[in-house]
């Protein structure tokens, strides 16, 4: 049998899953990937099922078992490895991670954020955009570092607040945005043309990235 080049990937979900569904679809569609499992932290999170119905291993780590965020991420880590990615996908991972994790995969963790960072860190960004008469809002792909939801930004896409909006609509307009730019950047990384530079800053095609990549 012909050697499997495709990136090993691992992905880390808590919820629904949705993104990670981008994600397998785009595999299916030939983007040089192989989803190798899919963990997450809460046994109910729906997403396993997506990967259980594509063959995928789905892995419960769950924090409720753990005395402490140190002794959980020891865990995962361990679990992660076992699966040898070279690269880690946050997808609606919901869990601060520690900072030896996070320099354990320096270079190849990325996350998606459900706003236009650097505005929003943190949770309820589609309330946070909708409470301060934003007129524009979005999601980010970034690098993961020790600072939350603040690693170097790769894409973003954006969209309108809407005067109809409330927070679902505006998600969901959001989240149909994610599955484009996930996927994209999963693609440049696994391509060899991405990589986070030593300068802290992420680089495609030999070029630095000044200002994260947009599209509307
Ligand atoms: C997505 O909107 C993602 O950006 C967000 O959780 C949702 C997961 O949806 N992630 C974060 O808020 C991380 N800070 P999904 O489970 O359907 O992919």
């Amino acid at each position: 049998m012909p050697e499997d080049k495709r990136l090993q990937i691992v992905t880390l979900i808590s919820g629904g899953g949705s993104n990670l569904q981008a994600l397998i679809d785009a595999q299916r569609q030939g983007l040089p990937i192989r989803i190798a499992a899919v963990i997450s932290n809460r046994a109910d999170a729906l997403g396993l099922e997506r990967a259980r119905r594509h063959g995928i291993p789905a892995e419960i780590l769950s924090h409720g078992d753990y005395p402490d965020r140190n002794a959980y991420d020891a865990d995962l880590k361990c679990l992660i490895d076992r699966y040898d990615p070279g690269l880690v996908i946050l997808a609606g991972f919901m869990r601060i991670l520690t900072p030896e994790f996070v320099t354990h995969y320096h270079g190849r963790m990325l996350n998606i954020h459900p706003s236009l960072l650097p505005k929003f860190r943190g949770l309820h960004t589609h309330q946070r955009a909708l409470d301060t008469g934003e007129t524009r809002h979005g999601a980010s792909v970034h690098f993961v570092t020790a600072e939350l939801d603040g690693g170097p930004v790769v894409l973003q896409a954006e969209v309108p607040v809407l005067p109809q909006d409330d927070n679902a609509r505006l998600a969901a307009r959001v989240l149909e945005q994610e599955h484009r730019i996930y996927p994209t950047v999963v693609g440049w990384f696994a391509e060899g043309r991405l990589r986070l530079g030593e300068d802290g800053r992420p680089w495609l095609d030999g070029e630095p990235i000044e200002k994260p990549f947009f599209i509307k």
